[in-house]
């Protein structure tokens, strides 16, 4: 039996962080963050955290369902912002939605996690070993951008998007997933310390390397090959062609990104989703809310095909294919 997604639910936090916040931050205009990124506005967590977004987008994903937290096997989080090291996030998440009889674990793919999610989704429900799985991607971005580095502040906002994912009943079929990753590019967007390898001292933090890094002209070069190859590598295990796409949902990077993954692909503008523009880069939850929103928001038919790509830190990269039932 297909595994497919039969619900889904997004959260955003309330406060705005408009252009014109940020150009009272930091040497920018919004001229400039608009032509470089499209994006106007982001929203930014105050007061609450990756888990509390996680949570408020999974009960809606099972509100969505029809299903009981109690029925969940497994809950599966996308996220590079976690509540704490340990416990996981996932382990809050499950205690908060009364999720009694599911396991718990973290996955860390960047911006790609919620398609890796999917992926592990699949295999589980195909192989027969979990019938109803959550999957949450959440982000608190805004608590690894230095809000003095005008070259990450302007990208970043904070937000939730989830899925319940099963064996059976309407929704969106997982076709394929396509995954990929390239170790040797790890220099291009980290976070050097409060890992292991260099803990969390006063010097690392007078040195702020505990805010994200980016070499963001080298980062967009990659993200727009890597997300065109994986679509192409995921259409045709599909059986699919670029025609046969009603939605695409790339990663919400950049617009520009976004724009040049559209032509590259010859997939019409009006068929693909962006939020960009009013959340920003929300890592790997950027997918998981435009998927909600593009199911709340747009008539999405019997048999259509929906092509989700993402690209992130690792590199990381992942398109997924899911047709309407
Ligand atoms: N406002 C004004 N000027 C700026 C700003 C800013 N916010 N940021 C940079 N500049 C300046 C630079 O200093 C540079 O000036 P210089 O020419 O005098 O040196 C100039 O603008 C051009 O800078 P570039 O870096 O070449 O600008 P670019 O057009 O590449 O846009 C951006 C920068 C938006 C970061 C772009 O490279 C990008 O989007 N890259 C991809 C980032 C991305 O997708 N990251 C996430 C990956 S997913 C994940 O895992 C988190």
């Amino acid at each position: 039996m297909k595994a497919r997604i039969i619900g889904t639910g997004s959260y955003l936090p309330k406060k705005v962080l408009t252009n014109s916040d940020l150009e009272e931050m930091v040497d920018t205009s919004d001229e400039w963050i608009v032509s470089r990124t499209g994006m106007k506005d982001r929203r930014i967590a105050e007061g609450e955290h990756t888990s509390d977004m996680g949570i408020a987008a999974a009960n809606a994903a099972l509100k969505d369902a029809g299903i009981a937290a109690e029925d969940i096997d497994i809950i599966l989080v996308a996220t590079m912002t976690p509540d704490y090291i340990i416990p996981n996030t996932a382990a809050l998440i499950q205690a908060s939605v009364g999720a009694t009889h599911a396991a718990a674990i973290d996955m860390q793919a960047a911006c790609s996690g919620y398609l890796y999610g999917l992926a592990i989704s699949k295999a589980f429900i195909e192989a027969g070993i979990y019938k109803k799985i959550l999957l949450v991607a959440t982000e608190k971005m805004s608590s690894l951008v230095d809000y003095n580095d005008r070259t990450t502040c302007i990208i970043f906002g904070d937000g939730a998007g989830a899925a319940v994912i099963t064996n059976e009943g309407e929704g969106l079929l997982i076709n394929d997933v396509c995954l990929g990753a390239d170790g040797k590019q790890a220099d291009l967007l980290t976070v050097p310390a409060g890992g292991s390898r260099q803990p969390s001292t006063e010097t690392t933090t007078a040195q702020k390397l505990h805010y994200m890094q980016m070499n963001g002209k080298e980062t967009f070069k990659h993200a727009v090959r890597r997300m065109e190859a994986s679509s192409r590598e995921c259409l045709e295990k599909s059986g699919l062609t670029e025609g046969d796409i009603t939605w695409m949902i790339p990663h919400q990077a950049n617009l520009r990104i976004i724009e040049a993954i559209g032509k590259r692909l010859k997939i019409a503008d009006e068929k693909v989703f962006k939020t960009v523009h009013k959340y920003g880069n929300t890592s790997a939850s950027s997918i998981a809310i435009a998927l909600d929103e593009l199911l709340k928001e747009k008539s999405v038919s019997s048999k259509d095909n929906i092509l989700m790509t993402a690209f992130g830190a690792g590199l990381t990269w992942a398109t997924a294919i899911v047709t309407r039932t």
